[in-house]
């Protein structure tokens, strides 16, 4: 019995999570994060081909390209995903390097998304299982002859996205039943036209901002109905990056209200959590009342980004009626606080007046699935369980998104390694997995229509503006030799897949 199997060694006890039986398990990739496409970069054809050359953009300047050369690396890493024995996997096609011009689609890099798909589908192989195919039709990264024309802000964009659409269901239409048109407009409106770390790298541009949200929405909503004109029966949704916001007062008035009496969360009482939570301007001891009474401040920052950010692409998708299923992709926690400091003084407005100051958790909160104390992944995000089940669990989420199925499609921790100490014995991750697997089952039970969860990601990725260093991977990549070894965590996740549970403890 192997490390992983004694784990579930004991499934009967009522330590176990059971998940319902046609539960999808799955992980999730995107085209520009994994593969390595030799022309991409050459010939500069996305918006991230270009950014690539600007060294102050991608840190560390490790973004040649080639991420982990997954076109190369084809045949093994399929190998890994039957491997692994996850019902379905999410995978990205790259628009930018199918269609390079109008009406110009790259027929050998359809031939590669053609060996993915039957390979998926183990077409020739009646050995392996067919697996489930996820297909986003863009994860943020744009063909760069459209960028150059404005992006999702030019309304021939959404055209040209549903060509592409319809070229793709031509070719691919029958082995993929389930589509994912975009990947968190959210988060590529918000990088990219408000805090400008990512392509088109525009700061505060509001106007471009509302412009390029119409585009996406038109995108979504032609892309949506090829699909279903294709076929009604077809599932067609898209993926919401969901943060759980909360106003640094209710975190802590909260964590001053928590029973501090278990696990690890017992030890160093002295630190309070006001101490640890509230900046100058609140004293220690000072009144609870108080505390709940300035919070009403505070929750104008929580208030304006979800709505921002967690609802309002869902809500405008409900409205055009163009919504099959959700995808949620949750990470963290973020705590506000107002502040009446506009981010940039040179050039205030409303908006950043309103936008709030981001704060660390107070130091006693305790997540009430990890039962600890806050922790950190690498990139400084942190692990809170708690808010997937309060972002699920929460009124409107719940008004909006009724019976609606709904999907964890990324859900995953960070790890950036030191040379001498590989990202093998990822005990972090299992932990992670499982505390957010906990949450998850017990939105289930409270009657959330939750049909399947995608950990992010199967393969360490490049991560954007990070560059290689943050791994997300079940499967560990080396960034010389691009040899892959699955991790503790693949193992473990398999094991979980296999039982359909989750062993608590
Ligand atoms: C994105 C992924 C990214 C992950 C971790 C999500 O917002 O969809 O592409 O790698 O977060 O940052």
């Amino acid at each position: 019995m192997n490390p992983v199997q004694k784990l579930f060694s004991c499934f009967s006890d009522s330590n176990t999570l059971k998940f319902p039986k046609n539960f999808l398990w799955g992980t999730a990739t995107a085209a520009f994060q994994i593969e390595g496409h030799p022309d991409e970069y050459a010939q500069k054809l996305s918006d991230w081909a270009q950014w690539l050359d600007k060294p102050e953009k991608v840190l560390p300047s490790n973004g040649n390209g080639d991420a982990v050369k997954h076109i190369e690396h084809l045949e093994e890493d399929l190998a890994l995903i039957h491997d692994l024995g996850a019902g379905a996997y999410r995978f990205s096609f790259n628009w930018a390097t199918i269609h390079r011009g109008q009406d110009e689609f790259h027929e050998e890099t359809l031939l590669f998304y053609k060996n993915l798909i039957e390979g998926l589908k183990a077409k020739e192989d009646s050995s392996k299982k067919p697996i489930r195919i996820f297909a986003t039709l863009i994860h943020f990264v744009l063909p760069s002859w459209l960028a150059d024309q404005g992006g999702w802000q030019n309304p021939n964009t959404a055209c040209e996205f549903n060509n592409y659409t319809n070229v793709l269901l031509d070719l691919f239409g029958e082995d993929i039943e389930d589509w994912i048109t975009i990947n968190e407009p959210n988060i590529f409106l918000g990088f990219g036209y408000e805090s400008g770390i990512w392509p088109p790298g525009k700061t505060k541009d509001w106007t471009g901002y509302l412009r390029a949200y119409q585009g996406l929405l038109t995108g979504h909503e032609l892309a949506y109905k090829s699909i279903k004109a294709f076929n009604p029966n077809y599932r067609v949704g898209f993926s919401q990056n969901m943060y759980f916001f909360q106003s640094l007062q209710e975190a802590v008035v909260e964590a001053l209200n928590q029973d501090k009496s278990s696990d690890q969360a017992s030890d160093n009482q002295s630190s309070s959590a006001v101490e640890a939570g509230a900046s100058d301007s609140e004293k220690p001891g000072e009144s609870q009342e108080k505390l709940v009474r300035r919070s009403d401040l505070d929750k104008i920052p929580t208030v304006i980004r979800n709505q921002l950010h967690n609802w309002s692409f869902i809500e405008s998708c409900l409205e055009i009626d163009c919504l099959d299923f959700l995808g949620v992709n949750y990470y963290t926690r973020f705590i506000y606080k107002f502040s009446t400091i506009a981010r940039d003084p040179a050039n205030p407005d409303l908006l950043s007046d309103l936008w709030g100051n981001l704060e660390k958790a107070p130091a006693d909160y305790v997540d009430a699935f990890t039962k600890t104390k806050p922790k950190y992944n690498s990139l400084g995000w942190e692990i809170f369980p708690e808010g997937l089940y309060r972002v699920l669990a929460s009124h409107k989420f719940k008004q909006l998104i009724g019976d609606l199925p709904v999907y964890i499609t990324e859900n995953g921790y960070s790890h950036i390694e030191k040379e001498d100490k590989l990202d093998l014995e990822d005990d972090y991750r299992v932990d992670f997995i499982k505390s957010h697997l906990q949450a998850l089952h017990k939105c289930m039970n409270e009657g959330l229509n939750l049909q399947g969860y995608f950990y992010w990601s199967l393969i360490d990725n490049f991560e954007w503006a990070l560059g290689m260093d943050p791994r997300f991977g079940l499967i560990h990549v080396d960034q010389k030799t691009y040899k892959r070894t699955p991790k503790k965590s693949y193992y473990y996740y398999s094991e979980l897949i296999k039982q359909n549970a989750v062993k608590l403890g």
